[in-house]
């Protein structure tokens, strides 16, 4: 269905003249030119991209290969294949060697509290790198060995996550804020060995002891038959104070928070980072690999519940990290760049590790949380360091609006240049108070999609170029050739609505699934044969933009994070209480989309206040904090077909309260639905 003209979201936005001058790509028709190259001759297109980079040795010939068609035999996809590089060294090595910029700060640090704050340059990073390589290497890690990080927004994690590329390990990075049941079946999954962790962290006021966590992740594996070599402990938490004070001293502001953890110690396996750098030797040769050995595995959802470990290789990750950060955030030197992703989610993996030091840009990296100490830190934060590229999640845009504008304009912006969104479709709303209130109207909005499968961004404006609309992510990427189909798997041609699809691969796409080669094919190449299926709906307008409707699976987006309901659904059926359960999403204002869990208890038991509170902390400790139902729904039954098939498109609409049903002529009992109108919780 095409939008209606006049519509507030179909108005355009023309690039700011100012940012326009400057830009990489200036017009349509440059980025139309170059588009048609890039899908055209991608081999001269990324070969020229790749000559900007160093290889140990190069393979002549084919440039890349690929086959989508299941049909035809296996999927795969390969750039580059034959040469050899370091991506470690081409991030570090090259920028402080060949290019000079060993002085160049690669990150402002900013701690979870406003006084906490430090400076990393490249040739600092590069000899930091270098020790925790060696440390690695005496841990016996090796090649093609799966290291686990666990590690807060500190730089630290980038010290961990390049020092495991440069001896050619492949890195696991596990999202703080996950459980340790979580952790260890991600440990598990890749069998690492070696573990990277720190005492704890401060998040706002709560402190988070991850040690702890690891520590009973470790027991969880080892009765898995799975034990561990080696935890390597960042003391982040410093000397110790008792709480109480702390706590004073964090609502007064003072310095880098204090609190003794009593850090529980196995010394057959715990170490200090600090200890074991002081020891290390600082030279370390870079380990040259292939450009399709694997740089790192991250976990994402799985529509059945066991996550998927996304592997992503060394050489065309690289290309792509460092053109889309150089196109999409048209970096230039001397640009101040701030994501406010967490290293744990792909866009900490690629906007703050990856990209930028790829493009050798100066990046801040924050520790804390949008709203302490107070709404209007992000905005703090770039005044304080003069930030001209801003890049977030609508979730955040959507909770800090709420808070009013004056938070936002007491603080200095007119540094910022681009503002960027990620994780979600941005409604209309957030994106024009981000442009009009966070920008000045002075900015040029680039609402990026793409999935920790993608690498990179898929579908992006090019901020110097391209008029926007708010809440399209508006056209593909260099290399990228997207396709609509409709359910008998047709392409649609202009404007229309249908699934969207890949037709050809970009070189930072998902090569496999750990160890699991044939679920991704399944996942993502069995439902459309030839195409890359997203997993998203989208819709493209008579002007060609497209417009990402979200989910068609059974996975939804708390906050950016994708979740699938078979894995908080299998969280709440380990309660002794719980006959069945079906969890399906629900419109949140802040978060997008929430959790609204449908509970069918057994026999004898009685719903109250007391189950609740269990059936959340199952899923926190399952899964982790973020995954927490919002809403729990106590039925008798659930609404099934004849063939026992649960109907979650009507537990949908029960959820927003919608009585338009639809057809219920495979409804089971009818009587079931009446009910749950009649019993949808209180606080909704
Ligand atoms: C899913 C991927 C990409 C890094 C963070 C999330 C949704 C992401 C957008 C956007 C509409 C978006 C999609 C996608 N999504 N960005 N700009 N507009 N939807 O990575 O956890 O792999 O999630 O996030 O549904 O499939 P992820």
């Amino acid at each position: 269905m095409a939008s209606k003209r006049g519509d507030v979201s179909n108005e355009l936005y023309l690039p700011n003249k100012i940012i326009q001058e400057n830009a990489f790509v200036k017009t349509m028709d440059e980025y139309r030119k170059l588009y048609k190259r890039s899908v055209e001759s991608p081999e001269i297109f990324w070969k020229e991209i790749a000559d900007e980079f160093y290889w140990k040795t190069e393979k002549k010939g084919k440039f890349f290969s690929y086959n989508f068609d299941i049909s035809k035999g296996p999927v795969y996809v390969e750039w580059m294949k034959g040469s050899s590089t370091n991506t470690c060294y081409n991030l570090l090595d090259r920028n402080v060697i060949e290019k000079g910029f060993g002085d160049r700060i690669a990150y402002y640090w900013e701690g979870n509290d406003p006084d906490d704050h430090a400076t990393i340059t490249y040739k600092e990073l590069l000899r930091n790198v270098c020790k925790f390589a060696n440390v690695l290497k005496g841990k016996g890690v090796k090649k093609e060995d799966c290291v686990a990080i666990y590690l807060p927004m500190i730089m630290e994690v980038v010290v961990a996550m390049l020092a495991c590329s440069r001896i050619g390990a492949i890195h696991s990075v596990i999202f703080g804020g996950f459980s340790a049941q979580s952790l260890a079946q991600r440990i598990l999954d890749a069998k690492c060995t070696v573990l990277i962790t720190a005492d704890g962290v401060w998040r706002g006021t709560k402190l988070l002891n991850l040690k702890e966590t690891v520590d009973e992740a470790y027991k969880i594996c080892k009765e898995n038959g799975h034990h561990m070599k080696a935890s390597i402990v960042v003391k982040h938490l410093g000397p110790p104070e008792s709480k109480e004070d702390h706590l004073k001293k964090i609502t007064q502001q003072a310095k880098r928070p204090v609190y003794d953890l009593k850090t529980p110690w196995n010394p057959d396996i715990d170490c200090w980072w600090h200890e074991e750098m002081n020891r290390a030797n600082d030279i370390c040769e870079p380990e040259w690999v292939d450009a399709e050995n694997p740089l790192f595995i991250l976990y994402t959802s799985g529509s059945t519940g066991k996550p998927k470990g996304v592997v992503h290789t060394t050489g065309g990750y690289l290309l792509y990290a460092a053109t889309t950060f150089k196109y999409v955030f048209d970096y230039h030197p001397g640009d101040i760049y701030f994501c406010t992703a967490d290293v744990g989610w792909i866009t900490g993996h690629t906007y703050v590790v990856y990209g930028p030091l790829a493009q050798g840009a100066t990046s801040v990296m924050f520790e804390g949380l949008p709203f302490h100490p107070h709404p209007g830190r992000y905005w703090e934060i770039i005044d304080k360091y003069r930030v001209t590229k801003f890049y977030t999640a609508p979730t955040a845009v959507r909770a800090l609006m709420k808070y009013g504008d004056s938070h936002v304009t007491k603080y200095d912006r007119s540094s910022l240049k681009i503002l960027g969104s990620v994780g979600e479709p941005i409604n209309p709303e957030a994106w024009l108070w981000y442009h009009k209130i966070v920008g000045n109207e002075q900015c040029s909005i680039v609402d990026t999609f793409w999935q920790t499968e993608t690498g990179g961004h898929v579908l992006t404006p090019l901020p110097g170029c391209t008029p926007t609309k708010p809440g399209s992510a508006t056209f593909p990427f260099f290399g990228v050739v997207p396709a609509l189909l409709n359910d008998e798997g047709k392409e649609i041609q202009g404007p229309g609505e249908g699934y969207l699809v890949f037709k050809k691969p970009w070189p930072g796409m998902m090569r496999t699934i750990y160890k699991s080669h044939e679920r991704f094919e399944t996942t993502y190449f069995e439902k459309f044969i030839g195409y890359y299926c997203t997993g998203d709906g989208a819709r493209r307008d008579e002007d060609g933009y497209y417009w990402v409707t979200g989910r068609v699976d059974d996975m939804l987006n708390v906050s950016g994070h994708l979740l699938s309901t078979a894995q908080v659904e299998s969280a709440l059926i380990e309660h002794k209480a719980v006959s069945e359960t079906a969890v399906v999403s629900h419109p949140h204002s802040v978060k997008g989309e929430c959790l609204y869990a449908f509970i069918v208890l057994k026999e004898g038991y009685q719903f109250n206040s007391d189950v609740e509170k269990e059936l959340r902390a199952k899923v926190r400790s399952k899964i982790g904090p973020f995954a927490s139902p919002e809403f729990l729904h106590h039925t008798s039954g659930l609404p099934k077909t004849r063939s026992g098939k649960i109907m979650r498109r009507i537990l949908r609409k029960i959820a927003r309260n919608d009585r338009d049903l639809g057809d219920l002529s495979t409804l089971a009992d009818p009587q079931v639905v009446d009910e749950l109108y009649k019993t949808r919780p209180k606080n909704i």
